[in-house]
């Protein structure tokens, strides 16, 4: 790099705080029954970049809804919140984030990308000050999941937090009932928060999003073989796992598992762990809620948030909802 960065960078987390948090998941999750583990785990970069072909394929239109709902109405959330600042939970590829800077207005705006991916802030950092020189970044690497403390900003007028892609759907009850409290704590009166949530639809169209033809999740999924097999010395052998997809309608979500196919002994080494899958024992890899609208206002309104505007997409799959602590 030449010359000094042209964006702020605050860590939060201490240098072990990946490897801590992925050894206790992984611990915790594969010696439960049923075996379980976090979705966050699956976003190396192969993982990042699988997850990237998920968002074009014609059987997830999740991320394109939300993208289409942006395009029509970032400049309503310009005008409704009159933000100064932005702050992105999960930033992540910044295709969206850039529609809704365009629409506050670049010029002074300041924008603070939140996300534990150092390396996806620094990429993403990086080409924004390089698109909008008027935009003051500061890149804030934090794990949002635990208490999210935003960097001191003088106080020049309303904040957005934006919660987009349907990323609460990882949380489940009650945990995200806090998570939700959690935000709506970091919302000052004058504040906004803008969430994308995905909608129940049919059985079919969402298993199908999670097991689309071209096999794409299905690598998604089997990815986290690779992952625990470098980060934990692990030795899966990702052929003797298959990748399934199950709408689970008591808890409202679709479950991701990979089913093993044999009977097994796996050895996670980093973990001095041997781990033994029965033949057709499937282990839970996420779980993503769908809501409804008047589910989604319920829980909404349960962690003090008020819904001030929500906009669906013509085939109501997909909400972004504008809100305000009360
Ligand atoms: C990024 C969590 C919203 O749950 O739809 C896509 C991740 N997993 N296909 C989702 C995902 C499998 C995605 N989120």
């Amino acid at each position: 790099m030449t010359g000094p960065r042209a964006y702020g960078y605050t860590d939060t987390l201490d240098a072990e705080h990946y490897a801590k948090a992925l050894r206790a998941d992984i611990r915790g999750g594969l010696t439960s029954t049923p075996k379980s583990t976090a979705p966050t785990w699956f976003y190396d970069a192969r993982g990042s970049e699988l997850f990237e072909e998920i968002t074009q394929l014609p059987e997830y239109p999740l991320w394109r809804a939300e993208l289409g709902l942006l395009q029509l109405h970032a400049q309503d959330v310009a005008a409704l919140t009159g933000a100064r600042t932005m702050v992105e939970l999960g930033s992540g590829s910044s295709t969206k984030s850039k529609l809704i800077i365009e629409a506050l207005g670049p010029v002074d705006l300041r924008y603070v990308p939140v996300d534990v991916s150092a390396d996806a802030l620094h990429q993403a950092s990086g080409q924004l000050v390089q698109d909008y020189p008027g935009v003051r970044l500061h890149a804030l690497r934090a794990d949002f999941t635990n208490a999210l403390v935003l960097p001191a900003m003088p106080e020049e007028g309303p904040r957005l937090i934006a919660f987009l892609g349907s990323t609460l759907g990882n949380f489940r009850r009650p945990g995200r009932g806090a998570f939700l409290r959690g935000l709506r704590n970091l919302l000052r009166p004058e504040d906004y928060l803008l969430l994308g949530a995905d909608l129940v639809k049919p059985e079919h169209e969402m298993t199908a999003a999670y097991d689309d033809g071209q096999g794409v999740t299905a690598e998604f999924n089997k990815n986290l073989l690779h992952v625990l097999n470098r980060e934990l010395d692990a030795d899966f052998d990702p052929d003797t796992f298959d990748h399934v997809a199950v709408w689970n309608s008591a808890e409202s979500h679709i479950e991701m598992r990979l089913r093993s196919r044999v009977e097994q002994l796996v050895k996670v080494r980093g973990l001095d762990l041997a781990v033994s899958f029965g033949r057709g024992e499937e282990w839970i890899t996420e779980r993503s809620a769908k809501f409804t609208v008047p589910g989604l206002e319920a829980e909404m309104s349960d962690a003090g948030l008020r819904t001030q505007q929500l906009w669906a997409d013509p085939s109501a799959g997909f909400t972004l909802t504008l809100a305000k602590a009360v």
